[in-house]
C-alpha cells in the first residue's frame, strides 16, 4: 500500500507540492497552502484502491497511503463509520490538513485556557464547530490551532484525507471533564 508507484497520481503530485513548499519557515502558510492545492486538485474516492477505504469495527480506520522518505510528509485515508471519531487530542507537533471525500465530518477545534504541562492537566474552551461536507478542506491541526476532535455525526460512512508533516509517534488525549490529559504512543 505505502509504495510511491501505488499511490494515486494526484497524491504524488502533492508530495511533489510539499518539496517546494517545505522551505518556507511559516508552516501555517504552508498548511494553507497545501489545502489550497487540494481544493484545486479533487480526488474521488472511487479514484483509491479498495485498501484505501476498509472499515474497522472498533474505531475508525487510519489507512496508511503513504509516508515519504525524502520529507517525511505522511498521507492516511480515514474512514469513519457513523458514531465513530477522535476526541480531542493534538498531533504532537505536527501540523496537518484533512479533506472530507465522503460522508460529513464534524470538526470541533479547541484553544488552551490553562496549560500545565508537567502536571497533566490543562483546561480548555471549545471553538464553534465545523461541519466537512466532501470537496472540502479544513486546516485541522495548523499552527496556533493544535487541538480538535473529528466525528462522523452523520448516518453514513465518512470518508477523509490527512496530510500530516510526519508521522505521529506521541500525541495529548485531553479529558475534557476533567480538564487532565494523558500522553498516547502511536503503535
Ligand atoms: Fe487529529
Amino acid at each position: 500500500m505505502a509504495r510511491l508507484e501505488n499511490l494515486h497520481p494526484t497524491l504524488k503530485n502533492l508530495c511533489d507540492e510539499y518539496l517546494f513548499a517545505r522551505g518556507d519557515s511559516d508552516h501555517g502558510r504552508i498548511v494553507t497552502r497545501l489545502s489550497s492545492w487540494l481544493d484545486e486538485h479533487p480526488i474521488a474516492l472511487d479514484e483509491l484502491q479498495e485498501e484505501a477505504l476498509a472499515e474497522q469495527d472498533e474505531s475508525y480506520a487510519r489507512n496508511q497511503l503513504y509516508l515519504c522518505p525524502e520529507t517525511g510528509v505522511v498521507l492516511y485515508l480515514m474512514v469513519w463509520r457513523p458514531g465513530q471519531g477522535s476526541p480531542a487530542h493534538d498531533h504532537g507537533g505536527a501540523w496537518g490538513v484533512v479533506r472530507c471525500l465522503g460522508g460529513t465530518l464534524t470538526v470541533t477545534e479547541y484553544e488552551i485556557v490553562k496549560d500545565a504541562p508537567e502536571s497533566g492537566r490543562a483546561t480548555l474552551r471549545e471553538l464553534p464547530r465545523v461541519e466537512l461536507e466532501p470537496g472540502s478542506t479544513g486546516t485541522t491541526c495548523r499552527p496556533g490551532h493544535e487541538i480538535h476532535s473529528i466525528f462522523n455525526t452523520g448516518t453514513q460512512t465518512a470518508y477523509s484525507l490527512h496530510v500530516y508533516s510526519r508521522e505521529i509517534t506521541a500525541y495529548r488525549a485531553f479529558d475534557l471533564d476533567n480538564d487532565t490529559f494523558e500522553i498516547q504512543q502511536c503503535h
